[in-house]
């Protein structure tokens, strides 16, 4: 091999080939020949099969462990110059409306069938979560935000400047949209404004500081756009992907005195049947796991690498000590205030955001979902999807959400007018951990986020409370309020909703500390378990295992930006662009 990847002139040199890399506009059509669409405009991948299908051995130059949010676009990018097994343990999110209408939001999130495309977990904590099992990941559930991270985020990643904006904007065209805004999200925009969330940035994927529209994956007929669709750039001719494709071992082999080197998985299909795949002889080939920041972890602890008295305790034969796996684990805490309207109000899901310099972000979701089989519901709030704040985590028994879902449904429509007004902490500071609980890859590890240990947190979620408090009484936002309930009210009401209104023994004595702690919900920006420079360097490798990297969300420190998903899909296009340019060097210096 000679020469490594890290004694190649690396940033100028990269930056300079990714525009030359950059798949031209028009190959998009080009690749529609693996993509013909039918008259839904679902499109049909001839890359994409079954994994029943799938022969017993097979062989590739790259192995891409789950097909989410960075996944997809990862996959799609190496496929443009090598073959690519993508391997997904979930279906296709294609002609499915649960996904695919805005309106239905909350419906794959409900379904807690072994079959749904989201597998509900519930962390140490006591706070009711969700992960995907879904071709696109979490983009194929998510609340559809897109907006970048901050440059200053990728400076501290080590990232290129340059070839981070060519990946965003390759990513931006095909799944990113100007959202349609309402009254009530304008009046919430204009109510950061007032209360001093400044300056107004217009609609743009930047982050600044200041109050700003960003975009979403829904297109004008609330259409979602997920990670999967950026498969329509893959070279059709040279990657597979692989539906219900469970990945449950990652196949190493140790060479005495060498360090191992990966290079076969064993993945099981929908069926149960057994099938392994090979990376092809080649010293840069490679497995990349991109399983999710839960997915990721578990698999590399399933696969032997993690700490070593864990693995021991399971039975699990140790191929690297590895104590930083599974460390790290964050979800940014989420608390919101839920105000009922006079009037009615749009649908909405995120599309206004406030940029606090106090280092909490401030968005907003209106209106109920009336879709699927929901007649009434709170949508991102609503109990059927595990969102529970009027009860402190550790009580959020299943008894206790069957009764808020009951409550929920028996209430007059009227009760569903209005919206919640949600902040989200930034980073956050706090950290937990993940752990087996069996060795079987389908169960969920276990795992703890420690929300607000660090007093940094619930700091930054008190101001966040007491500037939604201003919001709620601000002049833009009275038409949707009513007089006679101040925000001191909402929070104090216990009344008629089963949503975040905890606080019915609010008193002088309860400080919003509490209020923090006890209605304390998650944003689903969980992230963490394979951080860089405790389990991957800064290029995605694995210490201490050869041609194994992860990419994906398991390896922020921080939560990148307002919300994660657009940095995600960012990460995976511009990781692909980096592998093919570094091998190309190598390959030309030969
Ligand atoms: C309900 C919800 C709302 C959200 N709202 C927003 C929002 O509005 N804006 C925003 O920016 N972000 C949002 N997010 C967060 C964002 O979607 C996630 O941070 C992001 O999708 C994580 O991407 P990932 O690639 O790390 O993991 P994922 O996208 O979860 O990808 C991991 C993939 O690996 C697969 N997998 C796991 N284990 C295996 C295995 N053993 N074998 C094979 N496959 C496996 C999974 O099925 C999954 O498809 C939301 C998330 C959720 C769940
Ligand atoms: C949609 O979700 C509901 C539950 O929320 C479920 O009953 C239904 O089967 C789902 N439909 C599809 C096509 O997955
Ligand atoms: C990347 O784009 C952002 C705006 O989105 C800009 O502020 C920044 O300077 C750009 N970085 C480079 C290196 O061009
Ligand atoms: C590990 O193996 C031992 C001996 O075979 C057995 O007693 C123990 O139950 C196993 N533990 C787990 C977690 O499988
Ligand atoms: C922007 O907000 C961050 C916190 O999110 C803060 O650290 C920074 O100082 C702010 N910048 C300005 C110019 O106010
Ligand atoms: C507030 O006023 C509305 C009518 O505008 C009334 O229906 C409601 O009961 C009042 N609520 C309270 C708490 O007084
Ligand atoms: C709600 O508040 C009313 C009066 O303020 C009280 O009588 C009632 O018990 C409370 N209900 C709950 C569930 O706390
Ligand atoms: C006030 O709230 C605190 C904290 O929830 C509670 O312990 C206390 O009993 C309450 N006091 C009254 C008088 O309701
Ligand atoms: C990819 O393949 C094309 C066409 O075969 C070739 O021109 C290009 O140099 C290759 N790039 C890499 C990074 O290998």
């Amino acid at each position: 091999m000679g020469v490594s990847s890290t004694s190649l002139p690396r940033l100028s040199f990269f930056a300079a080939l990714a525009g030359i890399l950059l798949f031209p506009r028009h190959s998009v059509c080009a690749s529609q020949k693996g993509t013909d669409t039918d008259t839904d405009g679902v499109p049909k991948y001839t890359f994409m099969q079954d994994a029943t299908s799938a022969p017993s051995i097979s062989y590739y130059d790259y192995i891409v462990i789950g097909g989410g949010t960075a996944g997809c676009p990862l996959a799609a990018t190496l496929s443009q110059n090598y073959s690519v097994l993508l391997l997904e343990r979930g279906g296709s999110p294609y002609g499915n409306p649960n996904i695919t209408d805005l309106g239905a939001f909350g419906e794959a999130l409900s379904d807690t069938s072994p079959t749904s495309p989201s597998q509900r977990f519930i962390s140490e904590d006591g706070v009711i979560n969700s992960r995907a099992r879904v071709l696109g990941g979490g983009s194929s559930l998510n609340a559809g935000f897109y907006t970048r991270a901050s440059p200053q985020y990728a400076r501290e990643a080590g990232w290129d400047g340059r070839a981070v904006n060519e990946s965003y904007e390759w990513v931006e065209r095909v799944v990113s949209f100007q959202p349609p805004v309402q009254q009530w999200q304008s009046a919430v925009r204009d109510g950061l404004l007032e209360v001093g969330v400044l300056p107004f940035n217009g609609f743009t994927y930047d982050h600044i500081n200041g109050t700003k529209i960003g975009g979403t994956i829904f297109d004008q007929y609330g259409h979602r756009h997920t990670a999967a669709d950026l498969l329509a750039l893959a070279n059709p001719t040279k990657i597979t992907v692989l539906l219900h494709a469970t990945v449950h071992r990652i196949l190493s082999r140790t060479k005495h005195t060498r360090k191992p080197v990966a290079h076969g998985v064993v993945f099981r299909d929908a069926l149960g049947t057994r099938h392994k795949a090979y990376l092809n002889r080649g010293p840069a080939n490679e497995i990349i796991v991109s399983a999710g920041a839960l997915g990721s972890p578990q698999l590399l602890m399933l696969s032997g690498v993690g700490p070593r008295h864990h693995l021991k305790a399971h039975n699990i034969s140790v191929v690297v000590d590895q104590p930083m796996v599974g460390r790290g684990m964050s979800d940014n805490p989420m608390n919101a205030i839920f105000i009922p309207s006079p009037v009615p109000v749009e649908l909405s899901l995120i599309q206004v955001v406030g940029i606090t310099n106090f280092g909490t972000y401030i968005e907003a979701a209106s209106g109920a979902n009336f879709a699927g089989t929901s007649t009434r519901d709170y949508g991102m709030f609503s109990p059927k999807i595990g969102q529970l704040s009027k009860l402190p985590p550790k009580q959020r028994t299943p008894e206790a959400l069957a009764e808020a879902i009951q409550l929920m449904d028996s209430l007059d429509q009227a009760a569903f007018r209005g919206g919640f007004i949600l902040e989200k902490v930034i980073g956050p500071i706090s950290t937990g951990h993940l752990e087996l609980r069996t060795r079987n890859a389908n169960d969920n590890p276990s795992v703890t986020f420690n929300y607000f240990q660090d007093p940094r947190d619930l700091e930054r979620c008190v101001q966040g409370i007491n500037m939604i408090e201003k919001i709620i009484e601000s002049k833009a936002f009275s038409p949707f309020k009513y007089q006679n309930l101040s925000a001191e009210v909402l929070l104090n009401m216990n009344a008629s909703s089963p949503v975040n209104l905890l606080p019915r023994h609010r008193n002088a004595s309860m400080s919003l500390e509490q209020f923090c702690r006890d209605t304390v919900m998650t944003i689903w920006h969980y992230h963490g378990g394979c951080q860089v420079g405790g389990v991957v360097d800064p290029d995605y490798k694995v210490l201490g295992v050869d041609a194994l990297r992860v990419i994906d969300g398991s390896t922020f420190n921080y939560s990148p930006g307002t919300n994660p998903q657009a940095t995600v899909m960012m990460l995976g296009r511009y990781m692909g662009l980096k592998i093919l340019t570094e091998r190309l060097a190598v390959d030309e210096s030969k």
